[in-house]
């Protein structure tokens, strides 16, 4: 099984990546990443040597990039690549739309005449927009993205179902809720604060901290996406979520708490604009199509995940620090 991942150097893909090595021992792994600031190979320094793993850089909005990765075939692609923080989507919406839209399209139909048999686009619960205190986000509810980010992601979503409905092309389109656990970026909420927190520097809490989201830990989320990948019907979303609504505030103390750092360091600042104040999804359509519901419970996950970024302090240091950049050049040569 030849599976192409993009984005592979994220937070997510690495996980993924490491997810099929690991469980899959038919899989032959092509990892195509364009080495975004959020890109990292460090993320994947452990398979680097391993035979069925291979890094290919490389851009989804360049066509012959995506032709040469798809030299040889590839029996699914999994679209991971994307800019996929909200903030920066304020300040450079662009990229966004470079990226996340012409991006995807371009890897498609690359995907599409490279006779690539499943295209599996990596979505996003945004796309559905702000919810109020009740509710849940379903499959068919109309999208309503808010940010420059969650429109973006909502376009590709529509782009990628669009081949499907018109040119018959096999696609699924996952809806994840936030994801947390190892490898994350810190410039996202839970890996920002729990570095912030063991440096003793601020937790900067958006407006009044009450707004909602709901925590899935990222390998439930791998395990769902290659679900969804293998067993998913063609042309069907699926949402993954982790029955798991928490306050940013909550989630701000219980870190406090797991650092053992005292709630001092809560710092409110301007909110967001557009903030999106709640997140839910209802996730009864790949738990009862699919037979997956999340494992991972929040309370251990969490305490969990900020003894990770414990015991690799040297990994977001170089991360926060812009250090890790020096990895690429070390390995693969100048031109980062
Ligand atoms: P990330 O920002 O950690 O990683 C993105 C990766 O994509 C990086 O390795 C980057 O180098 C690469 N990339 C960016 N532009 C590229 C391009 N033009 N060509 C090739 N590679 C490119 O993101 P993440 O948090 O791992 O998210 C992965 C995917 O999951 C995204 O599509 C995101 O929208 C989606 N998603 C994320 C979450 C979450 O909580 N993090 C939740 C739902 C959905
Ligand atoms: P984030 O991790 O950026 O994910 P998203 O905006 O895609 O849900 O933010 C999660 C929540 O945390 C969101 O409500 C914004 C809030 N937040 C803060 O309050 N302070 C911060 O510094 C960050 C990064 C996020």
């Amino acid at each position: 099984m030849r599976i192409l991942v993009t984005g592979g150097c994220g937070f997510i893909g690495s996980n993924f990546v490491r997810f099929l090595l690991r469980e899959r021992p038919e899989a032959h792994v092509t990892n195509f990443d364009a080495l975004t600031y959020a890109g990292n190979l460090e993320n994947l320094a452990e398979v680097e040597e391993h035979p069925r793993y291979r890094f290919v850089r490389g851009s989804i909005t360049d066509r012959a990039a995506v032709d040469a990765a798809l030299k040889d075939g590839a029996d699914v692609v999994y679209n991971f690549a994307a800019e996929s923080h909200v903030d920066r989507s304020l300040y450079e919406p662009q990229t966004f739309l470079d990226t996340n839209v012409k991006g995807t399209a371009t890897l498609l139909e690359a995907a599409v005449k490279a006779k690539v048999k499943r295209f599996v686009q990596i979505s996003t619960d945004e796309v559905y927009g702000s919810l109020g205190k009740d509710g849940f986000f379903t499959e068919t509810t109309p999208i309503k993205p808010s940010s420059p980010y969650s429109a973006a992601k909502a376009a590709a979503d529509l782009w990628v179902l669009a081949y499907h409905h018109t040119f018959g092309a096999d696609v699924v389109v996952t809806r994840s809720s936030n994801n947390y656990g190892p490898f994350q970026f810190p410039e996202k909420l839970i890996p920002l604060f729990v570095s912030n927190a063991l440096e003793d520097k601020p937790l900067p809490v958006y407006g009044d901290g009450r707004q909602v989201r709901d925590w899935l830990h990222v390998e439930d989320n791998c395990r769902a996406i290659e679900l969804v990948g293998t067993k998913g019907k063609s042309g069907e979303v699926y949402n993954i979520g982790g029955k798991c609504e928490r306050e940013n505030l909550v989630v701000t103390k219980a870190i406090l708490k797991a650092v053992g750092k005292t709630e001092s360091l809560i710092k409110y600042v301007a909110d967001r604009p557009g903030h999106d104040r709640r997140y839910a999804l209802d996730i009864s359509k790949i738990e009862k199509e699919l037979g997956w519901s999340p494992k991972v419970k929040f309370e251990e996950g969490l305490p969990a995940t900020v003894r990770w970024y414990l015991e690799h302090r040297e990994w977001w240091a170089r991360v926060k620090s812009g250090a890790y950049r020096e990895y690429y050049e070390k390995h693969y040569g100048k031109g980062l």
